[in-house]
């Protein structure tokens, strides 16, 4: 019996964006099975059938390649951006022209970026119903009492609704402000920076050390690792919620 996939997922594998990503293709009629335009059933085994899109043969599946960067600050978070001066894909060399970050840090914000092939992964792992927790360690202006702490761990009003809540641990002191780390649940623009803001502490410097169970540890900035398998394993039952 062939090993029959369905169409989307095989087409999120093949590097066309996320599952519903590649179901729009599909909905759109810009998919091909064996010359016959596909509908969201259909299965198809990868090994034998003729898939194109928009009438191009889709290559067999790239292998998937999963990366940590400890991207610096003064580089932007995007594939390609004609405006932008310097973005992450430069950092990656050649592995850049495969790649996708995994969500985004803004180009002032340091640390910790995934980047994939894998869309199914990426899509699962950003998805606001999975409730991935990152970590970020803030250098804020002033030293936040404990009760203003307190306000970001309950939850704070922003202009786009009140934020979930959340992880907060006071480091130390410093000579402009103090340190502190913030674990999310979620992910807003600027989520951090506004939060910090809200309670009269803006930030200062801000860096991603943790993504769901990956730290960042020793990575220099503008460096990147390959993820070991181990690390794959650990995100993969982290989305789908099966033990590693
Ligand atoms: N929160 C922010 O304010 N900025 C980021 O880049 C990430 C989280």
């Amino acid at each position: 019996m062939p090993a029959l996939e369905r169409l989307q997922k095989c087409l999120a594998r093949c590097g066309y964006g996320s599952r519903r990503a590649c179901e729009t293709l599909i909905e759109a009629g810009r998919v091909r099975v064996n010359g016959a335009v596909a509908s969201l059933g259909t299965k198809v085994d990868p090994a034998s059938d003729r898939i194109t899109v928009d009438n191009k043969p889709v290559q067999a599946a790239p292998p998937m390649l999963y990366l940590m960067l400890n991207k610096p600050a003064g580089y932007v978070t995007t594939r390609k951006d004609p405006h932008a001066k310097r973005t992450v894909m430069e950092l990656l060399g050649e592995m850049g022209e495969w790649l996708y970050p995994v969500g985004r840090l803004d180009v002032d914000t340091e640390g910790l970026l995934l980047l994939t092939n894998d869309g199914d992964l990426t899509h699962q792992l950003l998805h606001p119903g999975k409730k991935v927790p990152k970590t970020y360690r803030a250098r804020v202006k002033g030293v936040p009492e404990k009760e203003a702490l307190e306000r970001l761990r309950a939850g704070i009003e922003l202009e786009d609704g009140m934020t979930a809540p959340a992880e907060v641990h006071f480091v130390r002191k410093n000579s402009e402000g103090a340190t502190i780390e913030i674990t999310l649940t979620e992910g807003r623009k600027r989520q951090i920076k506004r939060m910090c803001a809200a309670i009269d502490h803006p930030v200062l410097k801000l860096k991603r050390i943790q993504f769901g169970p990956l730290r960042l540890g020793q990575l220099a900035p503008g460096e990147w690792r390959v993820l070991t398998k181990y690390e794959v394993r650990l995100l993969k039952s982290l989305s789908s919620g099966k033990p590693v």
